[in-house]
């Protein structure tokens, strides 16, 4: 009898994958308490098929990095603002995860998609933990793609899956709906824990690497925002998308956080109405709002998402506090990045705000990352504090430096045909700003201070009609 012959157990967190020797009330690597799950050591990913015997290994051919590198085919799916996220298309032969808060239209999504390349003529098979087919086909007929050659099963049994798939020729898109619903043979572990996810996850991604069909996992996500346990799961497949939206709105937006084989900046559009989702093709005209030329407080940015303009109303209010310390609230803007704006209006424009409350908001529900926002963000806390309206057919970009001065940012040619598109004749933006073509359609306003815009903004109040700046 071998001494070793006592199965190797570990202890894996179901909250961050890490793995342990011995059993701990907390977490080291993630902090979470009591998440600690006992597991064979013979399971799970690293451990080989059963619990066979060492065997002198199989040469595999070495490559070099000159050789057969061809463009990783894609398929589309016809749907424009999620090819676009994906960068052009899924790759054959990869795997993305879908995640997203329940409820937010992540089935939805993948079935319309399915609906769409099913219709052109690739083969689609769609796997639902969840639902069952009878549930799936009158979302179907909601839809409006009852008629599309989708095939379904409502099943969770990895082993039955891939033996179905592996029993025809691989399909063009699989979609697996939800990944945390699925449970494998290969571990012992209950469902729905990390190992499960994980080792269900790894052989369908074997599967999808071995037929060259693309594998689509939907994931739900956690309060805090990650991919309910497996976050494991992040690492092992070729993109991570999530669907996103704020509660209230109607808007989604697809967002690659992820991807080898493309951008990681280009969102996808839609608006959720009573047929499913709708593609948005021009976001702007969302993320405006009503516009009105009397309202202080209202700025327009001009943005970038990846490589598409998108135009957005930022509103601020500024109010006198009536508590101690005043309150700074931000939706869909970053709260350090306030706090910097509003240190640099009272440091270097004179604009005191330490007595006021200050509200900021994205029009839209959209989230912005882009420090060009800045200047908008800047021109909407002035307006609302000078109660001055600014120009309706302005908008704004550029970045602001801790000394005060307004810094360029990349793309503004395309910002200003943006905006020029929508009807808006004037831009105000950093100073020596190369302005491509574009200038001609629209008045350009260059700015090289914070100050400068303080300034601008102050005579408007001062007169009161006909701001212009
Ligand atoms: P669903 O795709 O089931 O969300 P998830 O898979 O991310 O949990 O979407 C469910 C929500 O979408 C539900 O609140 C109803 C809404 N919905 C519509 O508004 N219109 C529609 O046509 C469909 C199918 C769903
Ligand atoms: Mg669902």
């Amino acid at each position: 009898m071998r001494s070793a012959a006592r199965a190797k157990v570990q202890f894996v967190c179901q909250s961050c994958g890490a793995v342990s020797a011995r059993w701990q009330g907390r977490c080291d690597e993630c902090g979470e308490w009591n998440s600690l799950v006992e597991e064979s050591g013979a399971s799970g990913v690293g451990a080989g098929p059963g619990r066979a015997t060492r065997r002198s290994g199989r040469i595999i051919t070495l490559e070099g990095l000159v050789g057969d590198a061809s463009e990783a085919p894609r398929i589309r799916t016809g749907i424009a603002e999620f090819d676009r996220v994906t960068g052009g298309g899924l790759v054959r032969g990869s795997a993305l995860l879908v995640g997203g808060d329940p409820g937010i239209g992540k089935s939805t999504l993948l079935i319309q998609a399915a609906g769409a390349l099913a219709a052109a003529g690739r083969p689609v098979v769609y796997v639902s933990g969840e639902e069952a087919t009878a549930q799936i086909r009158l979302r179907a007929a909601r839809l409006g793609i009852a008629d599309a050659p989708v095939r379904l099963a409502a099943e969770t049994h990895v082993e039955d899956i891939l033996a179905t798939l592996e029993d025809e020729a691989p399909p063009a898109l699989v979609i697996i709906d939800s990944i945390q619903t699925l449970w494998t043979e290969r571990v012992d572990s209950a469902p729905g824990t990390v190992t499960q996810v994980r080792a269900a996850a790894q052989a369908l991604i074997r599967y999808a690497k071995q037929s060259g069909a693309a594998v689509v996992f939907v994931g739900h996500v956690t309060k805090d925002g990650q991919i309910a346990g497996p976050r494991v799961v992040e690492h092992m497949v070729d993109g991570v998308l999530y669907f996103e939206g704020e509660g209230g709105h109607h808007f989604r937006i697809l967002r690659a956080v992820k991807n080898r084989f493309g951008p990681t900046d280009e969102i996808g559009v839609f608006e959720m109405t009573g047929a499913g989702l709708r593609e948005v093709a021009n976001p702007s005209e969302l993320f405006l709002g009503e516009r009105n030329a009397n309202t202080a407080g209202a700025a327009v940015f001009a943005g970038m998402e990846g490589t598409r303009p998108v135009l957005v109303e930022i509103q601020a209010l500024v109010a006198p506090t009536t508590l101690g310390t005043p309150r700074r609230a931000v939706i869909g803007w970053d709260q350090g990045r306030l706090a910097m704006i509003l240190a640099v209006l009272e440091a270097h424009c004179r604009v005191r705000l330490g007595d006021c409350d200050v509200y900021l908001n994205v029009a839209g529900g959209l989230r912005i990352g882009e420090p060009a926002a800045d200047l908008a963000v800047a021109a909407a806390l002035v307006s609302s504090r000078l109660n001055a309206p600014l120009p309706v057919d302005s908008v704004y970009f550029g970045e602001v430096s801790l000394s005060g001065a307004i810094r360029p940012v990349a793309h503004a040619p395309i910002r200003l045909k943006e905006a020029h598109k929508l009807g808006f004749g004037r831009a105000v933006m950093p100073d020596g700003t190369a302005t491509g073509d574009a200038e001609p359609a629209m008045t350009a306003k260059p700015m090289a201070e914070l100050a400068d815009l303080v300034a601008a903004v102050a005579t408007t109040a001062g007169n009161g009609s006909n701001p212009d700046h």
